[in-house]
Order: structure tokens, then C-alpha cells, then sequence
């Protein structure tokens, strides 16, 4: 059996569509990344499935037991830690897990051993008897975290578990992503919006836009399918010499485009490790000389624009947020 199914889900508000007829399924054990831009549907496709909201159509269940008819067995089975950090600041670390055994009915004989356990999964034996509000945002997101799992839910949403984290923090909670993956076995469904977090992390990704899915694969099959390898080459600067290179290299099959800029050529290919050879045996033909040599791989970000036809790091991060100002609008014409 599947870990979760959705099967054309929408969710609407008011005017607006937030998720728009997407179908998926999430194998058990597997870290399963939702990527997509500020409003693309993430966090609402997360509540839908955690129950805290209902569909306006469709489908969706998690371990067999359908998030509309059987609400509080999806609950008993699932850890929802959400995009806005859920602890109580004025209660210590230990304080916290507590409380949470308590609302997830941890049995009792089992609550220290269990606290024992995440308090050294998530590293925070040291801090765990002070209040959370002395906590820096890495720690505070641990401990949220380490609440979310406390009652060995089959299946984790973390929804933006690094948001707003610095680079190394942000590599630090993946380590512990990966090591409670490892430790407990469950079924992790990520949202993100970093890149190389659902690269480096996520066993599948899909990529949600607009409330709808574009794509659902592992990150290097989207990677592979995109089929463009880029060869970046310094080439001697005789203009003549350029132009011959040039026309060559465009009668090969295996090439898909040549570009040029001031100082460099850009060949794109499907098959750089048959490309290449040919490459240098057409410049030693006609004389050319090949003063640097780099060759980029696809990343996801290519992958990202090549299904949605924008960058996702533009809109997430750009200084003229697009889609921020579409949401505001909208809103405000609610
Ligand atoms: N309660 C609500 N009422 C009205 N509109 C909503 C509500 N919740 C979400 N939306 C709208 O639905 C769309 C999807 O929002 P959602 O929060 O699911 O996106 P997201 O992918 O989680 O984005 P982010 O990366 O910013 O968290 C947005 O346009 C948002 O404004
Ligand atoms: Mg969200």
C-alpha cells in the first residue's frame, strides 16, 4: 500500500484556486519533496492531508484511510510539523515534548525514554531543561521537529522545515532529516522551495506551480530527461577561425545549439561523453585552440525552468517578488 494518494484534489478560496486537480502517490519509507514557489499550493495540498482542511474535490489518503471519512485515523498515523514554528517559547525543550506526548497520548511508562531518545536525535541534551525562547531559529526548528515525531508517526510533513535558516543550519536540519529517516523508517513528505534541498535530500520531488503538478520524478531522472549538458569553451580569438569552429560543430547531431558570448562558446549537447572528442578533433582540424574547458551538468534549476518557464530562486528570492505582489492583489480584491 501507498503512504499517501491523492487523487485530483482541488482546494479553492473564495476566487482563488490554491490546489488545482493534482493526483500523486507517495511509497511507503520514501522522503518525498514538494517543491514550488511562494503560493504554488504547498502548504494547503499539507493541510489537506494532515485533515486540518477540506478539500473542495477530490481525493486524498494516508495509509489507506481517507482524509475526509476517517479523519482521526490519519491523525494517529501522521506528525504534521508546520511551515510556522509550533513550540511554546516559555516552556523548556523537555517541557515541550512533554506536552506533546501528552496531546498524542504517548503512553505514560514510555514518555521519558521517548523525550531521551529525540532529545539526542535532534541534539539538544545539553539545552533541553532551558526555555525554547532562548533558543537561536536552528534550534527552535529542531525542537519542532522532535515534537512532530514524538509519537512515531508512519508518515512526517515537514512543510518549509528550513525556511528562513542560513546555508549551514539548513544543511544541519537535513542531517537530521536524514538521520530520523534512517532511525525510524517512515514516510517524510518535504515542502521546500530550496533547490538543493530536495536535490541532496528527496528520494522523488514533484513540482507543484500554481496549484497545479508539472512534474513527479527522482531528481536525476528530471535531470536526465532534460538531456542538455553544457560545454563551456575559450576559444582562440580569431573571429575566422570562431565562424569555421562554429558551423562544424552546429553538422553534429549529437549538438543541439552553439551559443557565443564576448568571451565564451556554449555547446549544448545530449551527449557530452561523445561530444567532447569531437569537439577537440574539429579544433586541432582547423587550427583552433581550446584555451579553457568546463562542463556543467542540468541542476534542478534548469529542471524547474524548463516545466514552469521561470526560475524559482527570481521568485522566492528576487528583490521584485511577482508573485508576491500577484497574491497581495488578489487578496485584495477579495
Ligand atoms: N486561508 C486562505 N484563504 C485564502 N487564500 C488562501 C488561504 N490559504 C492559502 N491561500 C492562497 O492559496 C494559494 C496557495 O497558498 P499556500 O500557502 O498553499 O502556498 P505555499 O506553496 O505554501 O506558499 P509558501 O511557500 O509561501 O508557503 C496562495 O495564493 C494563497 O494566497
Ligand atoms: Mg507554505
Amino acid at each position: 500500500m501507498n503512504a499517501i494518494e491523492i487523487n485530483s484534489l482541488s482546494k479553492s478560496f473564495k476566487k482563488s484556486l490554491a490546489v488545482d486537480n493534482i493526483s500523486l502517490s507517495v511509497e511507503e519509507g520514501e522522503i518525498f519533496g514538494f517543491l514550488g514557489p511562494n503560493g504554488a499550493g504547498k502548504s494547503t495540498t499539507m493541510m489537506i492531508l494532515t485533515t486540518l482542511l477540506k478539500p473542495t474535490s477530490g481525493h486524498a489518503s494516508v495509509y489507506g484511510y481517507d482524509v475526509i471519512s476517517n479523519p482521526s485515523q490519519v491523525r494517529k498515523n501522521i506528525g504534521f510539523v508546520q511551515q510556522e514554528i509550533g513550540i511554546d517559547e516559555y516552556l523548556t525543550a523537555r517541557e515541550n515534548l512533554q506536552f506533546q506526548c501528552k496531546i498524542s497520548q504517548v503512553p505514560k511508562e514510555q514518555v521519558t525514554k521517548r523525550i531521551d531518545e529525540v532529545i539526542d536525535l535532534v541534539e539538544l541534551k545539553e539545552k533541553q531543561d532551558e526555555p525554547s525562547i532562548t533558543f537561536s531559529g536552528g534550534m527552535r526548528k529542531r525542537l519542532d521537529i522532535a515534537c512532530g515525531l514524538i509519537h512515531r508517526p508512519k508518515v512526517l510533513f515537514l512543510d518549509e522545515p528550513t525556511v528562513g535558516l542560513d546555508i549551514q543550519t539548513r544543511r544541519k536540519i537535513w542531517e537530521y532529516i536524514r538521520k530520523i529517516h534512517k532511525e525510524f523508517g517512515m514516510t517524510l513528505f518535504v515542502s521546500t522551495h530550496y533547490m538543493e534541498e530536495a536535490d541532496s535530500l528527496c528520494d522523488r520531488v514533484g513540482i507543484i506551480d500554481y496549484g497545479k503538478i508539472q512534474a513527479v520524478d527522482t531528481p536525476e531522472s528530471m535531470k536526465n530527461k532534460l538531456e542538455t549538458d553544457m560545454i563551456t569553451l575559450s576559444v582562440t580569438p580569431d573571429k575566422t577561425k570562431k565562424q569555421r569552429f562554429i558551423k562544424k560543430l552546429k553538422t553534429l547531431d549529437l549538438i543541439k545549439d552553439v551559443k557565443i558570448n564576448e568571451t565564451n562558446m556554449i555547446v549544448q549537447s545530449s551527449n557530452s561523453t561523445q561530444v567532447i572528442p569531437k569537439i577537440f578533433q574539429i579544433s586541432s582540424e582547423i587550427g583552433a585552440s581550446i584555451d579553457s574547458f568546463v562542463l556543467n551538468k542540468p541542476t534542478l534549476d534548469d529542471v524547474f525552468i524548463s516545466y514552469t518557464g521561470h526560475n524559482l530562486r527570481d521568485e522566492t528570492n528576487g528583490k521584485f517578488n511577482k508573485r508576491k505582489e500577484f497574491n497581495q492583489s488578489r487578496r485584495r480584491a477579495l
